[in-house]
């Protein structure tokens, strides 16, 4: 076989044995198949796409390049989410808790921020003294203790892949559905779960910017699932406007505490609720409707917050921040305003922009090498349908030195339409695959 004639196959749409895609894969992470060749393939994948055995077999590989965690010493049926990203998405810190309350193993391993959305583990760790990386027997010991722990990727899950990525961002093939389910599952199947709940974002703020596309990557990814005999379901959810009240580090973190004090943004909590009643019913504790009532249950009755402070004293964090958020957390005092500068209803907001802009602030990494400034952040006061007038404030920037106010006042500016005429707000939930 010759990577020529694998090129070849694909480039004029034909379907790959199990044998040439492995050959592919593994054939470029040994170093054996140059970057040009497996650029070829993968633009030939881009225009002649993957069918659903071609799509099972390609995460196959990438999942078996590295390590395949054995969550076998943890005990129970255990449900991971994952998101493909959004701007103010702090969920895990709400539903990671709700779930564990209920009884339910919660082992995540969470990532960082990315590009213009925001990563669980630089939410966590501006809690003063929270640790995020525990050996694997510790992990595993809070799990069975606690039922919960989040921490950041240590093991080696899915090399492959992050070469395979790496060389699709440098040439224009990484928004293919089959690339981008194989890729996400791919982590995912290494990662030893036995159940799936994906949350799939739909909008400006997210990958998949209309509802066509998410739902074809939906069902692309618990197709692949259900071909390695595990079950998966997709919640698609709007990111046409940031998620909740706050983004950035710090800000999110109160959020979550504010939300499992039973305050706070309502689509935010329905978002939460719906994932943790998703998680609850895979792992077996009944329909999802009881389980959405018992999710409801643990978050009205503080039950979902106590686990939270548990989760934050086992992983050595101020739990203090359960009472004191405000006191605790690094949030800046300095505060800039963006304001509306007509009358009107906001009528749509470009969500990535609004993330870039954060990032600005220092919130996010602009190269994977660069510190996060965990005290900075945006407040969102107006939403999509909401009546606003000229002088309003919109967003509030918690700004520090280091701060571009003037990038991310800018992308404010791009981001956010007034129009005359009444725009109704937004759905939270949009579908179930
Ligand atoms: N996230 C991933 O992990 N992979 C992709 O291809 C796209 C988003």
């Amino acid at each position: 076989m010759r990577p020529y004639d694998v090129i070849l196959k694909k480039r004029n749409g034909g379907k790959l044995t199990k044998e040439e895609i492995e050959y592919m894969i593994m054939g470029y992470v040994n170093g054996e198949i140059p970057d040009y060749q497996m650029s070829a393939f993968l633009m030939a994948i881009y225009f002649r796409h993957l069918d659903k055995d071609e799509r099972a077999i390609f995460t196959e590989i990438m999942a078996k390049s590295g390590d395949m965690l054995d969550l076998s010493p943890i005990k129970g049926v255990k449900v991971d989410k994952h998101s493909t990203g959004g701007v103010g998405d702090k969920t895990t810190l709400v539903v990671a808790p709700i779930v564990a309350s209920l009884g339910i193993p919660v082992a995540k391993m969470s990532g960082r921020a990315l590009g213009h959305t925001g990563g669980t583990i630089d939410k966590l760790e501006s809690i003063p003294g929270f640790k995020t990386s525990l050996s694997l027997e510790k992990f595993f010991e809070n799990v069975n203790k606690y039922k919960i722990a989040v921490v950041g990727q240590t093991a080696n899950l899915a090399p492959a892949d992050k070469k395979i990525y790496a060389l699709r961002d440098a040439t224009a093939t990484v928004d293919e559905i089959s690339l981008i389910a194989s890729s996400i599952m791919s982590k995912k199947l290494a990662g030893g779960a036995d159940a799936f709940v994906l949350d799939v974002k739909v909008g400006s703020g997210a990958f998949m910017k209309d509802i066509s596309s998410a739902k074809e990557l939906a069902s692309a990814m618990v197709e692949i699932a259900k071909s390695h005999n595990k079950t998966a379901v997709a919640v698609l959810t709007n990111m046409d406007e940031p998620l909740g009240t706050f983004a950035g580090n710090s800000l999110e973190v109160l959020e979550a505490i504010n939300t499992l004090k039973g305050q706070g943004d309502e689509k935010f909590r329905t978002l939460c609720l719906t994932l943790s009643a998703w998680m609850c019913h895979l792992a077996g504790l009944g329909s999802y409707e009881k389980c959405f009532e018992l999710s409801k249950e643990a978050l009205d009755t503080g039950k979902a917050l106590e686990k939270f402070r548990e989760f934050v004293k086992a992983q050595e964090g101020n739990e203090m921040v359960v009472e004191s958020p405000e006191k605790i957390l690094p949030i800046s005092n300095k505060i800039v305003e963006f304001k509306a500068s007509e009358d009107g209803y906001i009528s749509s907001i470009d969500t990535e922009k609004v993330g870039i802009a954060c990032n600005y602030l220092g919130a996010g990494r602009v190269k994977k090498e660069d510190n996060i400034d965990h005290s900075v952040g945006l407040e969102f006061l107006k939403k999509i349908g909401d009546k606003v007038k000229n002088g309003d404030t919109l967003v509030r920037l918690y700004v520090s030195e280091k701060s571009n106010i003037d990038e991310a006042m800018n992308l404010l500016k791009q981001a956010y339409n007034i129009s005359s005429t009444k725009t109704n707000p937004l759905e939270i939930i949009l579908d179930i695959v």
